[in-house]
């Protein structure tokens, strides 16, 4: 059963409770107040029958009346009568407690027997009777014939009976409420269509759209109750839905562009390992020499090939959260200055200057050693890399916080396209600039860097101004020794 089918049901069955409750509560009110249960007939006589009698009606009973002051025989002349009265209206005459004239022959008995007693001062002269199932009004006049006896005359009016206004008024009634009865449940229906219905039909179709693929569209609630909730609550999965999904064709792309790199990047230098082993073997490399420097070249690209795999399989198990950490207390300043003459070693050759000086006597850091090591190997051969000014700058400055300490390494290379900034240190990310030149990198570098950093619970950045140059920063806590810890 369909919402919109419980909720019409339980419309129908509302009104009707209320309107039998109603009944109830109305006749209960009646018969507490009068303790009569035919009260309900009562309060009918009271405020239905007692009508005015009509101008007709009052100008007969004022000629009756006349004459009764006058010549009161002449009301007992039936010809005289006939004269007197109008047509359609009703009259009797009573002599000594005899109905003597009643243009309602039929009820002429029952007439003397409701009709009210005689009285000396006409005090009660208008009022309603009872006879059987109707009500009448009546003008009632009491006077003497000249005989001395006690004479009434009466103008009364017939009125219809509760069951013949009930009759009456039966189909009026029962068409206004079968219309009052359309017209609330149109109208519930309508508020509850609006607020509760649409909208969740609303939601379906949007559900639909999702179940086919389709996330470009907008869920807005109409409204601030719990359907309106319900629709943000929707939306806010529709954008997370959306997010993920376009991170996940992202990481597609990468995938497929990192194998593709991966692939390349194996396929260069075996290519070339195969073609000097070949060299060696068919006696192209015919001199000591040849055969030494044929070996080397064999040698540098398979350490080549031996880094690239470390890398990847150092950032495979850092993703998996499987690289062990063996956190300890490190002083920053010598650790630097370590780094710094090693690599100063090959940078040299370069030409490129290499910036080291630190000041502060020493700075103590918890970290792992080798990891932040490869970390700030890692941004140094990225500087070196993109270097390309006549005079080459690498600089390498610490910066003491209250929590942390700052290793800020700064190059003055190509830099980096601010559009590009954001993505640097996302997995298998290289930027354009990087990809066109003959850099190479799998783009796995800064990536692995963030791991390290963030395992350390610090944070790592950059800033760079295109054409100008980079600055990579990360930050280590100053302090104690953590446990050996896996990465998380
Ligand atoms: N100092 C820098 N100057 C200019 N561009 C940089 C610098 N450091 C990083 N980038 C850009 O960020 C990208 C990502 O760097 P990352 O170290 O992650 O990858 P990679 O150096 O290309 O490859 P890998 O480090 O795996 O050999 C680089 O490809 C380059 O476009
Ligand atoms: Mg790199």
């Amino acid at each position: 059963m369909s919402i919109k089918i419980r909720f019409l049901l339980s419309y129908i069955g509302v009104i009707v409770v209320s309107i039998i409750l109603c009944l109830a509560a109305g006749f209960l009110m009646l018969f507490t107040v009068t303790g009569d249960a035919n009260s309900v007939e009562h309060l009918f006589k009271k405020t239905y029958i007692q009508k005015p009698l009509t101008t007709e009606e009052e100008s007969t009973f004022l000629d009756l009346k006349l004459l009764a002051k006058k010549d009161p025989n002449t009301l007992l002349n039936t010809n005289e009568l006939q004269n007197i009265k109008q047509v359609g209206i009703d009259i009797a005459v009573r002599k000594g407690g005899e109905i003597v004239y009643s243009t309602d022959e039929q009820n002429r008995e029952k007439l003397q027997r409701f009709l009210p007693e005689f009285e000396e001062i006409n005090i009660n002269t208008r009022d309603t009777i009872r006879i059987d199932d109707r009500f009448y009004t009546y003008v009632k006049f009491d006077f003497y014939f000249e005989d001395g006896e006690q004479g009434s005359i009466f103008v009364l009016r017939k009125a219809s009976s509760v069951a013949e206004l009930t009759r009456e008024l039966f189909p009026l009634l029962l068409i206004l409420l079968v219309i009052l009865f359309v017209l609330i449940i149109g109208l519930l229906n309508y508020l509850v269509s609006r607020s509760i219905i649409k909208p969740v039909s609303f939601l379906k179709q949007a559900a639909d759209r999702i179940k086919s693929g389709d996330l470009d569209f907008k869920v807005t609630p109409a409204s601030n109750d719990e359907v309106g909730q319900l629709h943000l609550a929707f939306e806010e999965m529709r954008i997370r839905l959306k997010e993920s999904t376009e991170l996940q064709i992202k990481y597609e792309e990468n995938r497929k562009e990192l194998l593709s790199n991966i692939s390349h990047d194996l396929k260069t230098p075996i290519t070339s390992i195969i073609g000097y082993v070949e060299g060696i073997r068919d006696g192209v490399a015919n001199t000591p020499e040849k055969t030494a420097k044929y070996l080397s070249t064999i040698s540098l690209k398979a350490r080549d090939l031996d880094s690239l795999i470390d890398e990847l399989f150092l950032f495979s198990k850092l993703d998996l959260k499987r690289e062990p950490f063996f956190f300890e207390k490190v002083d920053l300043v010598p650790f630097i200055k370590d780094i710094s003459e090693e690599v100063q070693f090959d940078l040299q050759p370069h030409g490129i200057q290499l910036d080291a000086s630190i000041i502060a006597p020493s700075l103590i850091v918890t970290a792992d050693r080798e990891k932040i090591k490869r970390v700030m190997m890692n941004i140094i051969q990225n500087s070196v890399k993109f270097l390309d000014k006549d005079e080459k700058k690498i600089a390498i400055s610490l910066q003491e916080n209250n929590e942390d300490v700052m290793v800020i390494i700064t190059d003055n290379g190509q830099g980096i396209d601010p559009e590009a900034l954001p993505f640097v240190f996302d997995r298998f990310y290289r930027s354009e600039l990087s990809r066109n030149t003959a850099t190479g990198g799998s783009g796995l570098g800064l990536s692995i860097a963030k791991q390290i950093i963030h395992a350390h619970g610090g944070i790592i950045e950059a800033d760079s101004n295109l054409g100008e140059g980079t600055s990579v920063y990360f930050t280590l806590k100053k302090g104690d020794h953590r446990e050996t810890d896996f990465a998380d």
